[in-house]
């Protein structure tokens, strides 16, 4: 019923625009053709007619191949019967040259004008019957002599999120699929596999099937700016999930966890876990191409760098650390110094081979009972198994973040000290309300702007939570995110 009358309303809209009242059918396609031209778009993209469309009797025939392909319809040619045939969902439409009888699903159907082969050896066919029977609105322009077809889109929303690889977003997939089957839209699901160019593919195939809304967690911040840009242009809503899409105007919403508040809640951990001084500390950090490692990077610094001035902690793996450790607050510039020397780029093997190559250089005093801030889940298991295998480590406290279900058994098995949980729950289904105020005319609730280098993205973060072997069981099995035969040896 919602989905109903939103259709309505975006129909309505296309029909304002374009002058015209659509129906609603499936696809997504807006095909316009001139009589007597060659040139024609598809979706507003230009094409080239091999035989312009012509007027016989009063109905326009168009090149049966084209149109054919134009609507998305599966097409067949028998010359021996000279019959020619399209099907796309149900419908299954034959056409004899020559004849005005057609079949649709088996039925007999007489057209006005019969498809025909011109002398130009092309063959057309009544572009109003088959458009119709396929399920899109045909529109005449007199004056302009212009033929416009248009199938609304059913696709509601498109989200794409950065890769598989990585638990962290198979529980947003998870997460999303279990919300959009209450949510009453249709949507789909597409992984960049840490590609940006697969990104843009992605953003792209989602334009064309019509979507109205693009949820968007950018593989690479900057270079997303482009399919935000795309996206906008063809008046979809780009909402940015969990990372910020930067550098564009083109941005509408920003749906995510407070980042700061991740990297203080980590921090805060390694504090509260030290006692006395020259406590050895080891910093690693996310990609330098993802917004959020620097928002997490901040939150820690400001927790941090009070207590690396107070000789509580001392920096061993980052001479850029160690270079900035007076400043109570780094500029971006600054925290990219410092990021570029300790990034794991989000990748468990750049993780492990940094964390060794530091442990490597590091004398056996700088080791002992260290504090390692890891930026997340998958990159903390890399670098804790890296410092656990280290003869001159005597115990270890590390960080993460995600509360993927192989960090928390790392948390009851002692292996990872923390986990920063941030309910996918929460971040989707406010993803998708954002979504449905966009389909609906709404403007999604705001508290804060964040600055993506261009414009002040609205946004409404949501609060994080820190877990660590006390309240594993109550923050994560008890609150229903995760069963507990997923794991062994709960406490
Ligand atoms: C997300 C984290 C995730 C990381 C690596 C960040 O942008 O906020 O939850 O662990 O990317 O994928």
């Amino acid at each position: 019923m919602k989905k109903a009358v939103v259709m309505l309303l975006v129909v309505a809209l296309l029909a304002a625009v374009l002058g015209f009242t659509p129906v609603r059918a499936a696809g997504g396609v807006v095909v316009q053709m001139t009589i007597g031209s060659t040139k024609a778009t598809i979706n507003f993209k230009a094409v080239v007619l091999d035989q312009p469309p012509i007027i016989e009797n009063g109905r326009t025939l168009v090149p049966f191949r084209f149109i054919g392909e134009a609507l998305g319809a599966k097409i067949g040619w028998d010359p021996v019967k000279k019959t020619v045939s399209y099907v796309l969902g149900d419908k299954n439409i034959v056409l004899t040259i020559g004849s005005i009888t057609a079949m649709v699903n088996g039925v007999e159907t007489t057209l006005d004008v019969a498809p025909k082969i011109l002398p130009t050896g092309r063959t057309v066919v009544p572009v109003r019957f088959i458009s119709e029977t396929i399920g899109a609105k045909v529109d005449w322009n007199s004056s302009t002599r212009i033929v416009t077809i248009t199938m609304a889109a059913t696709l509601d929303v498109g989200i794409v999120l950065p890769t598989k690889d990585e638990p962290r977003w198979i529980q947003d997939e998870t997460r999303f699929n279990d919300a959009l089957k209450t949510a009453g839209y249709s949507a789909e699901i597409l992984f960049s596999q840490g590609s940006s160019a697969k990104e843009k593919e992605n953003v792209e195939a989602l334009i064309t099937k019509g979507v109205k809304v693009l949820i968007l967690c950018p593989q690479d911040a900057t270079a997303a700016a482009a399919s935000a840009d795309e996206a906008r242009a063809a008046g979809i809503k780009v909402i940015s999930y969990d990372r910020l899409i930067r550098d564009t105007k083109a941005v509408d919403y920003y749906v995510t966890f407070d980042s700061i508040a991740v990297g203080k809640a980590q921090a805060q951990y390694l504090v509260d876990k030290a006692t006395g001084t020259k406590n050895p500390l080891y910093l690693y950090a996310g990609a330098a191409t993802d917004n959020n490692a620097f928002l997490f990077f901040e939150g820690a610094w400001d927790v941090l760098q009070p207590k690396i001035a107070d000789g509580t902690f001392v920096i061993k793996n980052s001479s850029q650390a160690v270079a900035l450790q007076g400043k109570a607050t780094l500029t971006r510039d600054e925290m990219g110094k410092i990021i570029g020397q300790v990034t794991t780029n989000w990748d468990f093997t750049i993780a492990k081979n940094l964390a060794e190559a530091n442990l490597t250089i590091a004398k056996a005093a700088d080791k002992g009972n260290v504090f390692i801030l890891a930026p997340n889940d998958g990159t903390a298991r890399s670098i804790a198994d890296a410092f656990g295998d280290d003869k001159d480590v005597k115990s270890y406290v590390i960080t993460g973040q995600d509360a993927e279900i192989p960090s928390v058994q790392y948390i009851i098995d002692g292996k990872q000290s923390m986990t920063v949980l941030k309910d996918v729950r929460t971040l989707v289904r406010d993803a998708i309300a954002a979504a449905v105020d966009y389909l609906t005319g709404k403007t999604p609730e705001q508290t804060t702007t964040y600055n993506n280098g261009k414009i002040g993205v609205p946004a409404k973060p949501s609060v994080v939570v820190t877990v660590d072997k006390s309240n594993v069981k109550a923050a994560l099995i008890d609150s229903g995110y995760y069963k507990a035969s997923e794991f062994t040896g709960l406490p």
